[in-house]
């Protein structure tokens, strides 16, 4: 009377849960009362009382040790005719077999049916991993970081750590950071686990590694690292000498650190021309100098829409040939 199409191998992971699906019809006459299931091993015929892990009379059966509170009908009314269980907080000796039951009457006598055949549940450790997500971070801008725990369970709340990898290497946790956790319900049995991390983003950040950590019942642990990346931008920074004699080379190098690189470029002030131009660094290279090429010059860096500059005065030295 059980749709045999119910009847397959399901494999889930360790800490989350699983639906086994089934479903039933019966004969006229019969109403069915109650639902049992049972879990045992290959050998085994399945319908002991001792393999017993759920009963939807909890009056008054025990459950094998290790079950109670961990399956629960998906749908309660069983007139339904609908016997799919979920199992949360999932550990390896869960795997097995299991079979179903139905207890009921017809003509005011008890009656009932078990599934010929058995559903196998193989769990496996657990593999899925976090998800996070990561905003566009901003120096000196609010960042909030979601993770969210694999798995639609109703079992035991997940715990959600982040840790922290600065550019010293050690694991901590980013200062000033604060973290919230929150679970949506989504259906009676289907749960989403989500926690946030909120800090004040600066470039110390930038390319450092954030892990979300979740921890399931049984120390089942599964994390996820995300190298962050972190908009942020430095003052310009010019390097090199601004005294040549006439006839040499003058090489001026400004440079701004940032993320993403800017665009750096020079030109004399009072002067649309760019001389040069390039990203993250560029030399301006004067060869053979003349006393016409003294003055003040502009490095301009464009970082997003910010504009940077820094002027500086080059002055060339008449050298008077005797
Ligand atoms: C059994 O009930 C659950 C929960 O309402 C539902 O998701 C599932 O599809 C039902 N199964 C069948 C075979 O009707
Ligand atoms: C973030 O930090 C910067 C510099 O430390 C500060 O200027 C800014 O106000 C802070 N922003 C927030 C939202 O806390
Ligand atoms: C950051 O994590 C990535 C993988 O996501 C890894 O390849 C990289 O080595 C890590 N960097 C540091 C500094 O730990
Ligand atoms: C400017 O650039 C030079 C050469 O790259 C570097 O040594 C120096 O530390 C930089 N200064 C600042 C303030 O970034
Ligand atoms: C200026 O830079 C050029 C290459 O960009 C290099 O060949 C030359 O030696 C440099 N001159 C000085 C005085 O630093
Ligand atoms: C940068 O220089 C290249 C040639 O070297 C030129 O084609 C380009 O237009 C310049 N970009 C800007 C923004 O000036
Ligand atoms: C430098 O400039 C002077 C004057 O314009 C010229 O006579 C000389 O040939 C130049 N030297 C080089 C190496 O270009």
């Amino acid at each position: 009377f059980v749709y045999e199409k119910n009847f397959r191998t399901l494999t889930a992971e360790a800490g989350l849960c699983v639906v086994i699906p089934c479903s039933f019809t019966t004969g006229f006459g019969f109403t069915p009362k109650h639902i049992v299931w049972y879990k045992c091993e290959a050998y085994s015929r399945c319908d002991y009382d001792h393999e017993i892990i759920f009963h939807s009379n909890k009056n008054n059966i025990r459950v094998q040790y290790g079950f109670e509170g961990r399956v629960s009908l998906l749908e309660p009314d069983i007139r339904q005719n609908n016997c799919s269980i979920i199992i949360n907080d999932l550990k390896e000796s869960d795997s097995g077999l299991y079979r179903i039951r139905v207890n009921g009457e017809r003509k005011w006598r008890e009656d009932g049916f078990a599934s010929i055949q058995k559903t196998t549940v193989s769990v496996e450790g657990l593999s899925q991993k976090p998800r996070v997500k990561l905003p566009t971070l901003t120096e000196g801008q609010q960042a909030t970081l979601t993770c969210v725990a694999p798995g639609l369970c109703s079992g035991s709340v997940p715990e959600i750590t982040w840790t922290w990898r600065g550019a010293g290497g050690t694991e901590s946790y980013i200062t000033g950071s604060s973290t919230s956790f929150r679970t949506k319900t989504l259906t009676a049995f289907t749960q989403r686990h989500i926690s946030t991390l909120t800090f004040n983003s600066s470039a110390e950040h930038h390319n450092t590694n954030v892990t979300c950590k979740i921890r399931f019942t049984g120390e089942k642990t599964t994390e996820e690292a995300s190298t962050l990346k972190v908009n942020y931008v430095k003052e310009v920074n010019i390097t090199g000498g601004t005294n040549v004699k006439e006839g040499e080379t003058l090489n001026l190098t400004c440079s701004v650190e940032s993320f993403p690189p800017s665009l750096i470029m020079w030109s004399k002030l009072g002067s649309d021309i760019t001389l040069h131009n390039d990203t993250g660094s560029a030399t301006l290279s004067i060869i053979n100098a003349t006393t016409e090429h003294s003055g003040q010059y502009v490095c301009t860096a464009k970082h997003m829409n910010n504009i940077l500059q820094e002027n500086i005065d080059i002055t060339v030295m008449f050298i008077s040939h005797v």
